[in-house]
């Protein structure tokens, strides 16, 4: 008997840099737990008032099977599941380092709403309202997002019509309206850090409780995510720099089964030793019709 050649064999994908984790796992994700005073919950987005915490909600993780959806790609749609994949799309002409928000938003920002009005059934107009691009390494200015979450509540995707579209928002309001981000790594295939999303119609409206989301100059509302053993989560392996996840986070279409998509990035536990820190970009629509 050799132990040493056992432990040699245990972990040979983490020895191994270039490893990308594929296939089911088990993983810890992060979920809402109440403010124990019953009070509604808040975040202050940058440093909140003297006296007053960060938020008023704690967290906790729950341990979570993820299906992995490579090769099942055609299975999930933005209708029923809220979240849709898009693949071989060419390079995008914007600068590749995605450091100036001038160059995407002249650039980057087209092609997404060509994207969307190409690939979104009923879409035909775009009002892109908002990016971030995250790095996974020390002292980055936005860092991956370790909480189950969803962007906006109906409230909220509400608001932002009228914020961005006041003069046309009445009008607007009238027909359907989704928001609508879109997510790509800009290193991909993507190593660590990968995003996990839980199908539309595995949520309860129950499982998601509004979250007042406080900037310095205005309150918008997000949604957190309760744990419950119905929902089924997924994550997109290796995901690569020609492929796109639509993740929606409101619908005001009538009959729609799928309005929004709980989403988070998670710790996979075969992320081998010396992986590259994950690199995204994710763009903000507003998408009516
Ligand atoms: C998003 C989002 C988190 C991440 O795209 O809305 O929450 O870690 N992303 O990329
Ligand atoms: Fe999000």
């Amino acid at each position: 008997m050799s132990t040493t050649a056992t432990l040699a064999s245990s972990t040979p994908a983490q020895d191994d840099p270039s490893f990308i984790p594929r296939g089911p796992v088990d993983a810890s994700i992060v979920f809402y737990h109440p403010p124990p005073d019953g009070s509604k919950p808040f975040y202050y987005v940058e440093t909140p008032p003297p006296g007053e915490p960060q938020q008023n909600y704690s967290e906790a993780p729950h341990s979570v099977s993820l299906t992995d959806i490579r090769n099942h790609e055609s299975d999930f749609t933005l209708d029923k599941d809220a979240f849709q994949t898009l693949q071989h799309l060419p390079p995008s002409r914007a600068d590749p380092s995605f450091t100036d928000d001038a160059n995407i938003k002249a650039v980057y920002y087209p092609e997404v709403e060509d994207l969307i009005l190409t690939h979104v059934p009923g879409a035909q107009r775009v009002f892109i309202f908002d990016h971030t691009v995250r790095r996974n390494k020390p002292a980055a200015h936005r860092t991956p997002v370790t909480r189950a979450h969803v962007d906006q509540t109906p409230a909220s995707a509400e608001a932002r019509v009228r914020l961005h579209l006041p003069d046309e928002a009445d009008t607007l309001l009238r027909s359907r309206y989704r928001i609508i981000n879109v997510w790509r790594p800009l290193n991909g295939p993507v190593q660590e850090m990968p995003l996990a999303f839980a199908s539309a119609t595995s949520v309860e409206q129950g499982d998601l409780v509004p979250v007042e989301h406080r900037y310095p100059d205005r309150t918008g509302e997000t949604a957190a995510v309760r744990f419950n053993p119905g929902q089924k989560w997924y994550y997109w392996s290796g995901m690569g720099e020609g492929e796109r996840l639509l993740l929606k986070c409101s619908d005001s279409g009538e009959g729609v089964v799928g309005r929004r998509v709980p989403h988070t990035a998670f710790v996979d536990p075969r992320t081998p030793v010396g992986a590259r820190g994950r690199e995204s970009i994710e763009v903000r629509c507003l998408v009516f019709g």
